[in-house]
């Protein structure tokens, strides 16, 4: 693949643990665990490719609705996998950042969240957005709380951006849904304004590397031309 044509900025939402589990005769739970897996084995090659900027939706503002079950079970992989993410963001060079509203979780996983931010913050490879306890519209809400009456005058696109969990943070050139919904759920509606938009019917947990492959590889057959006429 041409060297230019690797999005510098993508963003997954992770899909279909549960359908997974239930084609394969599994526990939603080793669904969402072979997720966990997954997303170790695609951020390594994300890595690899010099990607500068990948964001993932691990858990939603609406995925508190789901039984108190499944919520436990997400939770205990979160303070399982996220100290495995932090070693292997050591290992490569990995920035972790977080978007979504971490401030309510409770005291662990907050401290979690900040100890992981902390001990990477130096790191000068890809950056690794998790998107913990987020939505888009309480983001938005969120930022627009931080603005000062006495800016809102002179408030435009740019600025209005950095008030976001994102500030910072390209914005997505290629968003990939896995698991063959086509909807936004939420995530990142203010980013993926000019994104090119991939959705694939495979499994979060099956999307291997090859899989990610074709992705990049349509991308890099788009002709993007943000609303003009090029
Ligand atoms: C959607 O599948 C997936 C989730 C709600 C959780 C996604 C999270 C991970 C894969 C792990 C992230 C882990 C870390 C450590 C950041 P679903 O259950 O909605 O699938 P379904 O629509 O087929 O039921």
């Amino acid at each position: 693949m041409e060297e230019e044509k690797i999005p510098q900025s993508i963003a997954i939402i992770m899909d279909g643990n549960g359908r997974y589990a239930k084609k394969n005769n599994l526990p939603i739970a080793i669904g969402h665990k072979n997720g966990c897996d997954n997303l170790e084995v695609i951020l390594e090659e994300v890595v690899r490719l010099h990607i500068k900027y990948f964001t993932v939706y691990a858990f939603s503002t609406e995925n508190w609705k789901r039984s108190k079950e499944e919520v436990n079970n997400l939770m205990s992989l979160f303070h399982i996998y996220m100290p495995r993410i932090l070693k292997k963001a050591l290992n490569n060079n990995v920035k972790i950042h977080f978007i979504g509203d971490i401030e309510s979780l409770d005291e662990e996983l907050k401290n979690m969240c900040y100890e992981m931010i902390n001990q990477t913050k130096n790191m000068t490879g890809t950056i690794f957005s998790i998107a913990f306890n987020y939505g888009s519209r309480n983001e938005i809400i969120r930022a627009i709380k931080k603005i000062k009456i006495e800016d809102i005058n002179n408030l435009d696109e740019e600025k209005f951006s950095t008030y976001l969990d994102t500030n910072g943070i390209k914005d997505p050139d290629l968003l990939i849904r896995t698991s063959g919904e086509c909807r936004l759920s939420n995530f990142l509606l203010w980013q993926i304004s000019y994104s090119e938009i991939y959705i694939t019917n495979v499994f979060w947990p099956e999307f291997s590397i090859d899989e990610l492959h074709k992705a990049l590889s349509q991308y890099s057959m788009r002709e993007r031309r943000y609303g003009t006429r090029v």
